[in-house]
């Protein structure tokens, strides 16, 4: 097992590691004041892994309540949302109890939300079943629900007690889906580590699963302290994530997270090549991991239309879009760019 502790305003470990479900019960217990447990889950994941996390914590002499939604993006809402609070409410957990978010993003995102929200804030532990929501959404203290006008717009900053990430639950996920979150592993090697950027490249899907999850999350950690609020140096964690979210939205989600964010960073990459911020070397390299997990690297839609749905990404500030470009592997900027110039620079990078 490995440990990487996360320093933010509330900090806290993420243990990785091979059959660690089967301790949530200890560490939970091990929080003191706990009595009551709920864990929140989804349809797809409880059948999977809920007797076994319910049977740790009644094990180690917790009570256990279990609020199950119909899996997938659809469920982050406002009334699911809300219906979580009113059955956390009836079975009257108190401040000093926890819920356990056992799940993918969604599962994290919801629960959390909840967990901040909830009594004005109980203990929750983080228990990523995706490989998304293993290296990015369960550590450092996203959580949100979708409104009808857009993804993640009523949320909060709260950070877990503890994030418990048992590899073995990637061993079930459908192919398409860890692919997905293969995009969010690759750019991590974009960003940050070119080491990291090599292995992949060198192994492919084939990748050592607990070491790199380690790596990302030791990533996102420094990330996370340096700014947990999302002011700055977090931002460059949207790395194809505005073009990805265009691209998304023109789709009417049928392309998923992964493959979209995938087209925008081959997007922003190729742009940033004809523009003289990266070579040639750096374009080619990006482009060649991206491939090498099956992931698509173009689109059919227009600049026009990835500029209209760029305009009305949350991370816009006034006039400009940041967008994160790669100079190098290992290194990416931060490029605050007016409206008026991104869809000559999307248009660079078809
Ligand atoms: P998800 O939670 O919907 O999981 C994807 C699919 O995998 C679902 O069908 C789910 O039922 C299934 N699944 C989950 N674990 C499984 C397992 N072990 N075996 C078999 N099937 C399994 O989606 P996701 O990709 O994990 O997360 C996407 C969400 O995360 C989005 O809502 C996004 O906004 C959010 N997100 C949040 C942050 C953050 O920092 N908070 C960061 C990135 C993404
Ligand atoms: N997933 C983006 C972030 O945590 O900031």
């Amino acid at each position: 097992m490995r440990t990487v502790h996360v320093k933010a305003s509330r900090s806290y470990d993420v243990l990785i590691g091979s059959g660690l479900l089967p301790t949530i019960g200890s560490h939970a217990a091990a929080m003191g004041k706990v009595k009551k447990v709920c864990i929140v889950s989804e349809t797809n994941v409880w059948p999977l892994y809920g007797e076994a996390t319910k049977n740790s914590l009644l094990d180690a002499g917790l009570e256990v309540v279990e609020f199950i939604f119909p899996a997938g993006e659809a469920s982050k809402n406002g009334e699911t949302y809300l219906s979580l609070l009113n059955f956390l409410a009836e079975n009257r957990l108190t401040r000093t109890d926890l819920i356990v978010a056992l799940g993918g993003g969604v599962v994290g995102d919801l629960a959390g939300f909840a967990a901040a929200t909830y009594l004005r804030g109980i203990p929750f532990i983080q228990v990523p079943t995706t490989l998304l929501a293993a290296v990015d959404s369960s550590v450092g203290g996203k959580t949100a629900i979708d409104l009808p006008a857009g993804k993640n717009l009523a949320g909060a900053f709260y950070q877990p007690s503890l994030v418990l990430c048992d590899i073995n639950t990637l061993d079930t996920l459908p192919e398409h889906i860890f692919r997905d979150g293969c995009a969010e592993v690759i750019k991590y090697g974009i960003l940050y580590d070119p080491a990291l950027f090599a292995h992949l490249l060198e192994r492919g899907l084939e990748f050592d699963r607990e070491a790199v999850v380690t790596r990302c999350v030791e990533l996102k950690r420094d990330v996370v302290a340096e700014d947990e609020f999302d002011t700055g140096a977090r931002m460059r964690l949207n790395l194809g994530h505005t073009v990805g979210h265009g691209i998304e939205a023109q789709s009417h989600f049928e392309i998923s997270h992964g493959s979209a964010v995938a087209m925008g960073t081959a997007i922003v990459t190729r742009a940033g090549a004809a523009y003289g911020i990266c070579g040639a070397d750096t374009r080619d390299a990006v482009l060649e991991v991206l491939e090498k997990f099956g992931l698509p690297l173009h689109c059919s839609y227009s600049a026009e239309a990835l500029y209209r749905s760029a305009l009305s990404d949350k991370k816009r500030s006034g006039g400009t879009v940041n967008l994160i470009i790669p100079e190098r592997v290992g290194f990416c900027r931060i490029a605050p760019t007016p409206v008026e110039k991104i869809q000559s620079f999307i248009e660079a990078g078809l």
